[in-house]
Order: C-alpha cells, then structure tokens, then sequence
C-alpha cells in the first residue's frame, strides 16, 4: 500500500469528526435538522471507508457480512418502528454499541493473553473500562428495551439490600480489576468479571420504572459512547474516540436536559423507584371523584374554536399513542384558514422522548415557525383564547406549580389553565405518566372532549367544515 495512504486516512478521519460535529449543531433545530442527519451520516461513511482501506483490515469478507446485517436491521428498523417506538429501538442501538465495545474490550484481552510479554498498564486499564461500561450498557439497554416494549414489566423490582448489593458488586470488579492488573492475569477471573459488568447492568436498571426508562436510555446512549471512546483507545482508531465523546457528551447533556425538564435529579431516577406506588395518596383520583367535570361534544367544541381569535394546541403523549399529528395539523390549517390565530405548545418531555412532538408534527408538515417552546409561549396563555389540550396531562397539570405534595411539584408546566377556554381531549380521566389526577380536568374554565385523540380530532376537522 502506498506511503501516503495512513496519512489520508487521518485526513479522512479529521473530516468525519469534523462532520460528525457539525451534524450536531445542524441537529439542535428542527429546521435544520435533516441536514444535521445528512452531514453526520456522511461523516459516518468516510469514516468507514477510511478504515476499510486502512491496512489492520485482516479480514474483508467478514466486515462486509457484517455491513450487511447491520444494514438490513438498521434500514428495516428505521422503516417499520413506529414513532412511539423509537425509545426502545434506541435503547436497543444503545445496547448493540456497548456490547461491541465490550467485544472489542474481550478481543483484546484474550489476544494477549497467550503473548509471552506482559500486558501493559495502560491497555489493561482501558480493557476493564471498556468491559464494565460496554458490559452493563448491553444489558442495562436489553432491560430498558423489554421495560419499554411490554415484554418485562414496566413496575420497579426492588428487593432489600439493593442498592448495598449494587454497590458490593462494583466494588467486586474494581477489586478484581486491580487483582489482574497488579497481581496475576486469571483468564478465568477475567471472564467472573466479564459476568459481573453483565449483570450489574440488569442490576442497575430493574428498579426503576419503565415510564422513566427514556432517561435512562439517554444515560444509556452516553454510556455507549464512552464505551465507543475506550473501544477507540484499545484499536488506536481516532475517529472511534472523537465519535464516542461526542455521544457521550451529547448523551449526558441530553439526560440533564431531561431530568430538570421533570424536576427530578439524575439519583431521584436512577435510585428511587418512581411510580412504584403510583397514583399519589393526595389529590388522587378517588380523592376528587365527585368533583364536577363539564364535558363538551365535538360538534360544540368545533364551534368554540372555530369562532376564536387564537388557539393554542397543546400536544401530549396521547397524541403520538393515537397517531393523531396528521389529523391535528388538519384541523390547524382549517381553522387557520377561518383567521384563527394557532400556535402549537411544546413541552421538554411531552410524551415519552425529547423531541417527541416536534417529530411528530414536522412528520404531519406543521411549520417549525407554529412551534413554540414552554417558555416563549407560557405568556401567550392569558392572551388566548382556547388552549386545545390534545392527549396531554402531567405537562398540564397545575398542581406541579402549588401543590408541594404532588410528585410532580416543581416540574415546570404549560401554563394552559391561564387561557379563557381550556379544551382538554382525552379518552377518560386517567392519570398520565405520573399516575397522578389533574386538577386542570375540574377546573371551571375546562371542558373534556372524551375519545379517541385521532377519532375526535375527525370529528372536529367535519364539523368545522360545516361551520
Ligand atoms: P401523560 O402525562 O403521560 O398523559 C398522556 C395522556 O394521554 C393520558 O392521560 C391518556 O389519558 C391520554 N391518552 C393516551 N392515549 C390516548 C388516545 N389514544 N387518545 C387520547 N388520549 C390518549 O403525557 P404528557 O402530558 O405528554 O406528559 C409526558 C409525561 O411523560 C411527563 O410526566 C414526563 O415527565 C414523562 N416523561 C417524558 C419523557 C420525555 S423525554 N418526553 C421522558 C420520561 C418521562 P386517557 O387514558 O384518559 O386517554
């Protein structure tokens, strides 16, 4: 292979990090955020063109197999997974790039075991980082995955002694670590703590509740990628290390983001079990049963929005569960196009995973110009006159402002119970993801369209045709 060649590979890998770091500035906005994709898998594929001319390619036939699977799930996933699925899937991701760092982590080590000099310090540390964070990333992301998908209950599993177990099991491989690093390089202890990096995963994950599994998914994603970066270390691959930092940082500012948008801290969710006794003991729904709810057909809600200045859509989980945005973006542009002034609220963490609703309503063709963030149109509300509540309910619910007792205390909210109608639709008066009533639902001003999200927002599409 010609002398130039190493050489234009780190050109090349310079310019995937490159990509990679300005398709992720191209990703903080919606408006730009095809391009953002664009530019980022571009990165991707120089990157992996680079590697493959590059000479510690052993064996060709075997990427390419591996190419292949990979991009048959990964094209066959993209297509088939529902947007309310997206979570799993991503936890899914999650766990296939830990568990190939981890891979890498193993390779490595077994590679020189059998060689008659020592393995030296440095790469015996990074081996065991890659093999404890790529370990319990795979199977942490395989828990999270089957919390997500129904397939294992989404209830905490909390047992006595967890978190001290959790502890003494870390503590357990640290201790090993240090034993093979220092002392004697066991294959067979290798392999214990290869087992243990798995199972404090599974550990980890079951206590907490599935309805805050996206946040863990997100830890889970800035896992992957230190697990990538330790991975890059181990294979001296530069790309591989600036791509992995990049996930990691992006993950962890992403599970910020997340946890303050709940008001909860990272710990509140990692150790404390939330929605293990769900539906709160004050203010729950047996508490408030027979307050008065004022319900309202779609016939006379078509009539109330139709005639309004202004509008204020506020979308929610229910939303996305009924694959209403289409629908939704509809019923927008018809009562637009009778001169009602509509804005579309979005909340940090309506439904399930950040940018749920921005998706959602760019798939149905909503301008991003209609969107607007929690905090530019809190004030909007008292000027509006209907805010249209479509499938959401904790992000709406005023007790998160007063009521300290509320497990939703604090979590900043849409403030819609400001505006001088409130439209709420939903099928009954279920709790959301906190498990906790409403009291937006009995409010004065409130009134309930019940049914399904998609199914109602028909009906008003027809009847405000007949306006
Ligand atoms: P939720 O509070 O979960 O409420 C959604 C509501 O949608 C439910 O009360 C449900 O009521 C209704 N619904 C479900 N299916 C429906 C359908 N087919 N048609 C009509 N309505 C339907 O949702 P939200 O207001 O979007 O709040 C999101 C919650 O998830 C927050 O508590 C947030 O902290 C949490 N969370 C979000 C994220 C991210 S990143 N977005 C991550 C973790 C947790 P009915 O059953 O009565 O219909």
């Amino acid at each position: 292979m010609p002398d130039f060649l190493p050489s234009s590979i780190e050109l090349a890998y310079l310019l995937a990090a490159a990509l990679f770091i300005l398709g992720l500035r191209y990703l903080g906005s919606p408006a730009t955020g095809r391009r953002g994709n664009f530019l980022a898998s571009m990165g991707m594929l120089i990157a992996i063109v680079a590697t493959l001319l590059d000479r510690a390619v052993l064996n060709y036939e075997m990427v390419l197999v591996g190419i292949l699977i990979g991009s048959i799930l990964g094209a066959t996933g993209a297509r088939l997974v529902k947007m309310t699925a997206m979570p799993q899937m991503v936890g899914l991701f999650n766990g296939f790039g830990g568990g190939a760092s981890a891979l890498v982590a193993i390779a490595e080590f077994w590679r020189r075991i059998g060689t008659p000099e020592a393995i030296p310090l440095d790469i015996s540390v990074i081996v065991m980082v890659g093999v404890l964070i790529g370990g319990t990333t795979l199977t942490g992301s395989l828990v999270a995955f089957g919390k997500l998908r129904g397939t294992i209950s989404g209830a905490p599993v909390t047992y006595p002694l967890q978190h001290p177990i959790n502890g003494a099991l870390l503590i357990a491989f640290l201790a090993g670590s240090a034993y093979l690093l220092f002392a004697e390089v066991s294959p067979t202890l290798f392999l214990v703590l290869v087992a243990i990096a798995f199972v404090l995963g599974v550990l980890v994950v079951i206590p907490i509740g599935g309805a805050d599994m996206p946040v863990v998914i997100s830890l889970l994603n800035a896992f992957s990628g230190l697990a990538a970066a330790t991975a890059g270390f181990i294979l001296m691959n530069f790309v591989l290390i600036i791509a992995g930092a990049l996930v990691g940082a992006a993950g962890l500012i992403l599970t910020q983001i997340m946890t303050k948008a709940m008001n909860r801290s990272l710990a509140n969710v990692l150790f404390g079990a939330f929605g293990a006794g769900k539906v709160a003991a004050k203010g729950g729904v047996a508490a408030v049963i027979d307050k008065t709810v004022r319900t309202i057909d779609a016939e006379e809600a078509a009539m109330v929005l139709g005639y309004a200045r202004s509008v204020i859509i506020v979308p929610g989980f229910g939303m996305a569960a009924a694959q209403a945005q289409h629908a939704v973006a509809e019923l927008a542009s018809l009562l637009e196009s009778r001169g009602v002034d509509i804005k579309f609220a979005i909340h940090p963490v309506a439904g399930r995973m950040p940018g749920h609703m921005n998706v959602l309503l760019a798939e149905a063709s909503v301008p991003y110009t209609k969107l607007y963030d929690m905090d530019d149109v809190n004030p909007e509300f008292e000027r509006t006159e209907v805010a249209l509540v479509i499938g959401a309910n904790d992000v709406v619910n005023p007790a998160a402002r007063h009521d300290r007792s509320s497990p939703i205390y604090g979590m900043p909210i849409l403030d819609v119970d400001k505006a001088e109608h409130v439209i709420v639709m939903k099928r009954s008066l279920s709790p959301g993801f906190s498990g906790i009533d409403n009291e937006l639902f009995y409010d004065e001003k409130t009134m309930m369209l019940f049914g399904h999200a998609k199914d109602t927002v028909m009906e008003l599409i027809s009847e405000s045709k007949q306006l």
